[in-house]
């Protein structure tokens, strides 16, 4: 019996240590730069989480969906890159890059609705955000209907 007990308690850390791990290596997917590109997005309300210029990149799994609508397949990807607003000349331009985020459809992540949620700092390493807490529970919020996706095609070119 004893020997059951620290067996699953064995496996229980293996599986927790394997899903830290799983996050803790989660990098930003190369070459994105050469996906769908949105036109330059500003926010220009101070308070908000996202005052700045941003861009954002959908890839192609992703895009006939982000275009029609209905669920997105496995491995669908959006990555948006976010900057100060420097103005040039009355013109607000994307200045000094702030953050990066992922999502990324995975069946695994099931506390995070089936997407990876994944916060980087400009310098393209994970920021350690809680994917729960700081990223998941706003999007549920905002876009449940559309399977977690808060941006809209209409708005992306
Ligand atoms: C307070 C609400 C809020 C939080 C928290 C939040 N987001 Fe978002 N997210 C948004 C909004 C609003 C958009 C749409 C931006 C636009 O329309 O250009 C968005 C868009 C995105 C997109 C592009 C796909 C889409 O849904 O349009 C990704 C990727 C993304 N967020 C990842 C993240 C990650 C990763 C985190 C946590 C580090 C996070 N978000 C936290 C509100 C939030």
């Amino acid at each position: 019996m004893k020997k059951i007990a620290t067996l699953l308690t064995v496996l229980a850390l293996t599986a927790i240590a394997t899903a830290a791990l799983a996050a803790g290596k989660t990098t930003l997917p190369k070459g994105y730069a050469k996906w769908e590109k949105s036109k330059q997005q500003i926010v220009t309300d101070k308070n908000s989480l996202f005052h700045g210029i941003h861009y954002t990149y959908v890839d192609k799994k992703a895009f006939p969906v982000y275009r029609s609508g209905g669920t997105y397949p496995e491995g669908s990807q959006f990555v948006i890159e976010y900057f100060a607003i420097k103005d040039v000349g009355g013109k607000p331009t994307a200045g000094k890059k702030s953050m990066v985020v992922l999502m990324r459809k995975d069946k695994k992540q099931k506390a995070t609705g089936g997407w990876l949620f994944a916060g980087f700092n400009a310098d393209g390493r994970l920021s350690g955000v809680d994917p729960v807490k700081n990223c998941y529970e706003c999007h549920l919020k905002m876009a449940k209907t559309t399977d977690l996706v808060i941006s809209k095609f209409a708005e992306f070119k």
